[in-house]
């Protein structure tokens, strides 16, 4: 599906490579206008806006903060949006056709159960979106702890692909974009002057240990990948 950019790329994503990657990913998926498609962690709405007025679905967002879920839902131009927090999903099985989750999975406390859940709401032949960052293979990290952003609640790339198949999915793109991690790092050290001053807003400036620190102190290198995973059901 060729979509060219609109006014939807007014409204700000968070995350590396915005909706240029949505636009890559939604190429590999196999959905038709009218379909319903859920975006988990949407954030200001970025996405569901441009899912909903550039490929025509039926969107739901989700979010667990009050406040970017109300705006969300404000600037809607006609999907819904809910507060909610993952893995909880507060829709039934086979609720959607697509699922995309950008840059949310390494945020949520429990990746298996939100995994397993995003399988049990997905119909068959349904596509999971997934951009995340990731650690190199053989990093040792938590798949249940709470993460205070996204660098401490990673996966390295051989557990996130071993819960993804565990949950029942069936892997059939991983791509690395890491350049695009890279990209957004620049774009932040413009605005905030520094990453250090960029991290602390959006932790405060609290005690910071484990992955994250590591990740600031330039011992872990993160990367930042795209994955569709398919619902494949014989
Ligand atoms: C990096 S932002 C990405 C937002 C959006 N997907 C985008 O691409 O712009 C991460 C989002 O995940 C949300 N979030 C974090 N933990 C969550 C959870 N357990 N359940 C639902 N949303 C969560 C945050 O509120 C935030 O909006």
């Amino acid at each position: 599906m060729k979509i060219s950019s609109s006014q939807t790329d007014a409204i700000e994503t968070h995350r590396p490579g915005g909706l240029t990657l949505t636009r890559a990913a939604l190429d590999y998926c196999s959905l038709a206008p009218g379909e319903r498609v859920l975006d988990a962690g949407c954030g200001y709405g970025a996405t569901c806006s441009f899912l909903h007025e550039e490929a025509g679905f039926k969107v739901f967002g989700m979010d667990a903060s009050a406040e970017r879920i109300a705006l969300a839902t404000a600037r809607s131009t006609g999907w819904g949006g809910v507060r909610a927090r993952l893995p909880r999903l507060p829709f039934a099985p086979d609720a959607f056709k697509g699922i995309f989750c950008e840059c949310v999975l390494s945020l949520v406390p429990d990746k298996p159960s939100c995994l397993d859940n995003f399988f049990e709401l997905l119909q068959s032949g349904g596509h999971l979106v997934l951009t995340d960052l990731y650690l190199p293979g053989a990093t040792p990290v938590s798949l249940h702890s709470p993460a205070l952003t996204c660098l401490d609640g990673a996966l390295n790339k051989t557990d996130l692909i071993r819960i993804i198949e565990q949950a029942g999915f069936k892997i059939r793109i991983w791509e690395d974009h890491t350049p695009l991690l890279k990209q957004m790092a620049c774009e932040m050290v413009f605005k905030h002057g520094s990453l250090e001053n960029f991290w602390n807003t959006l932790t405060g400036d609290v005690f910071h240990c484990g992955l994250g620190s590591r990740c600031r102190a330039g011992e872990l290198k993160p990367g930042y990948c795209l994955i569709v995973a398919d619902k494949v059901t014989e």
